[in-house]
């Protein structure tokens, strides 16, 4: 049977092997995916085991996506963008490196959500891997505009620069949070890392058009804090990023196999098992 797995650290709370199987089952591949921990300094090394022993692609998280991208022989142009990698194919010709995190948000967006981008003005929160995974696929849905707002101004300034060239029409800026006043957007999308320490990047009041959509690309049972603040600031709709995991997922498994599952049913097993805790 083919093999597949997620490699992280940590890794044993990975939701992937339960939504890989379920798209294995739903498409008839016959194929196997676990979760396999890697030491911290031992990335390379556990990903030429799994190899070696016939596995033929991984999905990669936190804290290789990096250093996946080093191990890769080849790279498609959005994990080129991103600098980083969240999946790995194994061919005869080497090793590709692809990153799907940009294209499963946009596809939450716009086919789970329908939040069309083209001609919205869009605010990204944050200028770390998250944000620079997703630039690519979000200016290629031609968005009126797109700025990223960072704590770090400098951070935000120079990912605004390096994408410049794939802005194709968008106005593309950069700014600090304080810089947001009195500017308002259709869609607020927050890759900070701020909840992990259970605090909300500082946003003024009123940023919201009538009808905006607040997304977290975080998740968990219930509303996150950033959907909880955004909803008290007039967003019309709120949504966590549980849809983006999955179709992230989507992504990797039709570059491995050649099907795209359908990931509605997936999502929504998901969602009923995150609410009942
Ligand atoms: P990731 O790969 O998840 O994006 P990262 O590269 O460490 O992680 O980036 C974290 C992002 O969250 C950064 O934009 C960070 O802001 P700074 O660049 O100013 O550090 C942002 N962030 C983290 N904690 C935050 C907080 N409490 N408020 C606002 N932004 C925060």
């Amino acid at each position: 049977m083919d093999r597949y797995a997620v490699i992280g650290n940590p890794i044993a709370h990975s939701k992937s092997p339960q939504i890989h199987t379920a798209f294995a089952r739903q498409t008839g591949q016959q194929l196997r995916y676990e979760a396999l921990l890697a030491p911290l300094d031992g990335f390379a090394d556990t990903v030429a085991r799994f190899r070696a022993e016939g596995g033929r692609g991984l999905n990669v998280t936190v804290p290789f996506k990096l250093e996946a991208f080093a191990l890769a022989d080849r790279h498609t142009a959005r994990a080129q963008a991103a600098g980083a990698v969240n999946t790995l194919a194994f061919g005869a010709d080497g090793i590709l490196g692809d990153n799907t995190d940009g294209a499963g948000l946009v596809r939450d967006l716009e086919a789970n959500l329908g939040c069309a981008l083209g001609g919205r003005h869009i605010l990204l929160l944050g200028a770390g891997g998250a944000t620079r995974g997703v630039l690519l696929p979000l200016l290629a849905g031609r968005p009126a505009s797109l700025t990223i707002a960072n704590r770090s101004v400098g951070k935000a300034e120079a990912l605004a620069a390096l994408f410049a060239a794939h802005a194709d029409g968008s106005a593309l800026a950069a700014c600090g949070f304080d810089a947001l006043a009195g500017r308002r957007f259709d869609l607020v999308i927050n890759a900070t890392s701020a909840s992990l320490a259970d605090e909300l990047p500082p946003l003024p009041p009123g940023l919201y058009t009538a009808g905006a959509l607040a997304y977290d690309m975080m998740y968990g049972r219930g509303h996150t804090r950033f959907m909880q603040a955004a909803l008290a600031d007039g967003a019309a709709r709120v949504a966590d990023g549980l849809g983006m995991l999955v179709e992230q997922a989507a992504e990797s498994f039709a570059l491995w196999r050649g099907v795209r599952p359908d990931s509605a049913p997936v999502l929504a097993a998901l969602r009923r098992q995150l609410d009942a805790g």
